[in-house]
């Protein structure tokens, strides 16, 4: 039998299941007896018996020997890397562990500012200095590109003191960067690529999807497994495949940081979301790579939204995964979140994010054709229903090469801020993140020296009312900074 075959959690919790053993370990629900009857007849009374606790029939996340363990080596094989550990508390947990396994305390780090804020957490954490790279706006397609491998390639030069290069692919817009050329720039100069591939855990399974991290030479790269492929919420994994990192430290932080009680449906989901990529993944993925493309051609016949190509892409020096469908309204005289609110509203159909000019629809593994007709049809509805004005915002962002004063984790810690009117913060060191949505990336970062520039941005911000996460007042008056 090929070992690919093997659900290892799956089948030792199945058997176990079995055998109703009497519990008298954690949780207190004991095998779902005391869970309220309404949660119960959602979760079915199995469920119950798999929502155990570390023991030896079972196996440990933190020292697996067992069943755990074979599953996690199936992983690794499956997608041929040195290592796989499943994580429980999705690739936000996965980030900080490849920060703080990679780097050491006072360690820089090269990192695109359109990072997802685990890595701000991460670098805190690990107490790292971060070199940010601007990422690049296409004011056509309304959104922002990895950096380039030629922008990595002169931040290396500029900071040769830097140990690791971070790079996100997929964006939340599946779009890829370069992988193999930055993977060969980041190794020439001897430093380790991390990459987060939240985005990309289906990538391997098809050929007509871009190349997938590990394949392009990543050390370390964590995916959402829960995100495309059949695992539950929260379930992901960090591949491991390097030369240059430890393997034992990656294990060491990852048990750091994650709970002592993992939940094992997630462990058993994670398990069989491979066995089912493996098996089917390339039927899978040729229907779901055939429902995106009929549901952006749909789109982009309708007179005000469309959904780029990949063809529009390539012809910018990066790749796409053309089963998320990003859907940009700014024709249509809507926002993104005002589409969102009536395709929810009256269509009963949920994206899974929108901003002012796009809203992101993500295909997964249980996608059925009729769901993206329902969408495109939606759309197209919308379209004929509605005319608003053609919007002629534009995404933009400020410059932000800024001076990095401290470290984001000094200024978390130090006790010495106090807040000044933004008019006055100009030459101070910031000690908060704002992360204006769009772009949805942090135009302020703990530690950095606040410009002119930034202040004039964030000053027009809140003549508009918008709000901009990490503000902690209502009004963006005043900006915390290290007093
Ligand atoms: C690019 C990126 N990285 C990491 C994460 C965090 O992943 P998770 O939700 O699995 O913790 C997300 C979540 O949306 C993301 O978009």
């Amino acid at each position: 039998m090929n070992k690919q075959s093997r659900t290892p959690i799956f089948e030792t919790l199945y058997a176990r299941s079995k055998r109703r053993v009497v519990s008298f370990h954690t949780p207190g629900h004991k095998n779902a007896h005391g869970i309220d009857p309404r949660l119960k007849s959602i979760l079915g009374k199995q469920a119950g018996f798999f929502d155990v606790t570390v023991f030896p029939e079972v196996d440990s996340l933190h020292d697996p020997v067992s069943c755990i363990k074979r599953a996690q080596t199936l992983m690794a094989e499956a997608y041929g890397v040195q290592y796989s550990f499943f994580l429980v508390n999705g690739s936000t947990v996965g980030n900080q562990a490849m920060l703080m396994s990679a780097c050491s305390p006072g360690d820089s780090i090269i990192v695109s500012r359109n990072a997802h804020k685990s890595i701000l957490a991460g670098i805190i954490l690990a107490g790292l200095w971060p070199i940010w790279i601007q990422p690049k706006v296409d004011q056509n397609l309304d959104i922002l590109f990895d950096p380039t491998p030629e922008q990595i390639e002169r931040a290396i030069i500029q900071f040769p003191e830097a140990k690791a290069v971070f790079v996100t692919s997929p964006t939340y817009n599946g779009v890829t960067a370069d992988l193999v050329k930055i993977s060969e720039i980041v190794h020439r100069y001897g430093k380790v690529l991390l990459v987060d591939e939240a985005h990309g855990p289906h990538l391997k399974f098809h050929e007509d999807l871009p190349i997938s991290a590990v394949e392009a030479g990543a050390d370390l790269c964590v995916q959402s497994t829960h995100k495309i492929l059949s695992a539950l919420s929260q379930g992901s994994v960090l591949h491991f495949n390097s030369d240059l990192v430890d393997v034992n430290r990656v294990r060491k932080v990852i048990s750091m940081l994650q709970t002592t009680s993992p939940n094992y449906l997630i462990l058993a989901s994670i398990d069989m979301a491979r066995r089912q990529a493996i098996f089917h993944g390339e039927r899978i993925f040729e229907r779901v790579i055939k429902m995106a493309e009929e549901g952006r051609k749909k789109i982009n016949n309708t007179r005000h939204f469309f959904s780029f190509t990949r063809k529009e892409i390539e012809a910018r020096g990066y790749d796409l995964d053309v089963t998320k469908l990003t859907v940009n309204v700014t024709k249509s005289g809507f926002s993104g979140k005002e589409v969102d609110a009536i395709l929810a509203k009256e269509y009963n159909i949920q994206v899974d994010a929108a901003d002012l000019f796009n809203l992101i629809a993500i295909l997964g593994v249980g996608t059925e054709r009729s769901d993206v007709e329902q969408l495109s049809r939606a759309l197209t509805e919308i379209d004929h229903k509605y005319h608003g004005e053609a919007k002629n915002w534009i995404l933009q962002i400020p410059s932000l090469s800024t001076e990095m004063v401290m470290m984001p984790r000094e200024v978390f810690l130090s006790k010495k801020t106090k807040r000044v009117p933004l008019s006055k913060a100009a030459g101070q060191i910031s000690a908060q993140s704002l992360t204006p949505y769009p772009p949805g990336i942090p135009v302020l970062i703990p530690g950095e020296r606040i410009t002119q520039e930034i202040c004039d941005y964030l000053q027009n911000l809140s003549q508009k009312e918008l709000r901009v996460s990490g503000q902690e007042t209502d009004t963006l008056r005043t900006v915390k900074v290290v007093g």
